[in-house]
């Protein structure tokens, strides 16, 4: 009965072990899920609503808008634990080599926000316009560094 017992245990241990390596690597999965989601979000504020917004004149629309990049921005680098990628992320690997430099980013995203919703409430059209474009810019600038190509289509 008792060496059955210490097997048995280790038999348990093992599970207990690959358990979590099982569940480190869905966390990882989770993330990229949830990034992505937080991105997409970002995009359809971006380049739908916001875009709308500022044709249409809507300057309370568009504060309203850079709030949720605000928060946005306050999430994403949690969404980025070391080491999480999958097949189907094109996050770089880079983003954990040079995580100081990657982290500063969302605050650049920020303040640009942040300035397109002060121009907003100004309401100066031609000043958010500018603010507009620059937002723009700084989602870009942390894609270029550390967002691989987007795959062929069909690989
Ligand atoms: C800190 C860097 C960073 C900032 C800031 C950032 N992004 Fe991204 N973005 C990424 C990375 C990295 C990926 C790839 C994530 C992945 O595939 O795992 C990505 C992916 C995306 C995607 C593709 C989502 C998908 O389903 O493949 C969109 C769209 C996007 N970002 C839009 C934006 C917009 C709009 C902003 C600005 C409001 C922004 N991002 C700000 C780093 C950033």
């Amino acid at each position: 009965m008792k060496p059955l017992f210490a097997k048995r245990n280790r038999v348990v241990a093992v599970i207990l072990v690959l358990g979590c390596v099982v569940l480190t690597g869905a966390l990882a999965r989770d993330s990229v899920v949830l990034r992505r989601k937080l991105m997409e979000s970002n995009n359809s504020v971006v380049a739908e609503a916001l875009n709308k917004a500022v044709k249409e004149k809507n300057f309370a629309e568009i504060e309203g808008k850079c709030d949720v990049i605000l928060e946005n921005m306050d999430k994403v680098l949690d969404l980025f634990p070391a080491g999480s990628l999958s097949e189907n992320s094109r996050a770089k690997p880079e983003i954990w080599e040079r995580w100081k430099e990657f982290s500063k980013h969302p605050a650049n995203v920020r303040k640009a926000a942040q300035e397109l919703a002060a121009a907003a409430r100004t309401g100066d059209e031609e000043a958010v316009k500018v603010r507009f474009k620059a937002l723009g810019r700084a989602c870009k600038s942390c894609h270029e560094s550390f967002r691989a190509p987007k795959p062929k289509q069909g690989t």
